[in-house]
């Protein structure tokens, strides 16, 4: 798992999740055109767990195939933000009951600016919660001693219990001083279409579902694998097998090698910059 980063180094894990068929086909056009991973509940299951405390990227057209069953979507609620990119307004496009955490954004940069306010927040409140404590520890440090003798009195912290809350207080303010922003500093992008074409560049890892089966849909996941640059780090078949006991996907965890060469200034900020040119490829 990754830890939080602070501001120092604010660089996200950008993950692709997406399902396909064996030749990359992402869409089924004799279905409905949910998202291939939304027709499974293993897959979703999956999706749930990788998702969980990290920030949700989707276009705008993934988000409304997702809201004719929205309920069933646990990442929905338990994804720490959701980001749906849009040129649309928010207001005309997430719904009242997302609103607390799904945000619309028209540009990616929208994320970066985010996370800043969120990590400002989560300052403030820390900052909050010390002072809160330490309020606490200089008041029940001048209080005058009640139960203790008179000499006691001239001795505020003289009572033992008194010493202990102090003391608690302190360990308190320690655990506070280490809490971590509750959210991963992993970006999971679940589709569509032209959401893969856009990241694909940019992702450090890619959860792929390929599913045993022919989709008819003209559109394919963009193709990305060479041995130089990725490697496989999992591979998995799935639990529900077909009526010939073959499995109904194989879920395969790709990861690039080293850093991607293309980087958003917003998302790698602590890479250098991008070369203007990149050399053609040798004839
Ligand atoms: N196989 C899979 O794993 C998978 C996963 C998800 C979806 N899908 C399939 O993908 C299809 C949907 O894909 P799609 O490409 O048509 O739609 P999409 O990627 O879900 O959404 C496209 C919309 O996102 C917004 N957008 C995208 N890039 C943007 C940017 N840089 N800045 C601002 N807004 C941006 C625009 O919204 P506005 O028009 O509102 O401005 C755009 O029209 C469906 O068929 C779905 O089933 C497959």
């Amino acid at each position: 798992m990754n830890e939080p980063v602070s501001k120092k180094d604010p660089s996200f894990e950008i993950t692709l999740f997406t399902a396909m068929d064996q030749t990359g086909r992402m869409r089924n056009s004799q279905e409905s055109d949910r998202p291939l991973w939304d027709n499974n509940p293993e897959i979703i299951k999956e999706l749930n767990r990788i998702a969980f405390r990290k920030i949700i990227l989707m276009g705008r057209k993934t988000y409304e195939l997702l809201l004719h069953d929205a309920t069933k979507h646990v990442f929905l609620n338990d994804a720490a933000i959701i980001f749906v990119l849009t040129k649309k307004r928010g207001d005309e496009l997430i719904k009242k009951e997302h609103t607390s955490h799904v945000y619309a954004i028209n540009a990616l940069e929208g994320i970066r600016n985010f996370w800043w306010l969120l990590e400002e927040a989560f300052e403030e409140k820390r900052r909050q919660k010390i002072t809160a404590c330490r309020k606490v520890q200089n008041d029940w440090r001048k209080k005058p001693e009640t139960t203790g003798t008179k000499e006691n009195s001239e001795s505020p912290m003289s009572n033992p219990k008194d010493k202990e809350l102090v003391e608690q207080l302190e360990k308190t303010i320690d655990s506070i001083e280490q809490e971590k922003i509750p959210i991963q500093p992993e970006i999971v992008v679940l589709g569509g279409v032209s959401l893969y074409q856009e990241m694909i560049d940019y992702a450090t890892a890619i959860y792929a579902f390929l599913i045993h089966a022919e989709f008819t849909g003209e559109e394919k996941f963009p193709l990305f694998f060479n041995e130089q640059d990725w490697e496989i780090k999992g591979e998995m078949d799935s639990k529900e097998k077909d009526s010939n006991g073959y499995p109904l996907f194989t879920s395969i965890t790709y990861r690039r090698k080293a850093q991607p060469e293309k980087h958003l200034p917003f998302f790698r900020p602590d890479l250098p910059p991008l070369p203007v040119e990149k050399e053609k490829s040798k004839k």
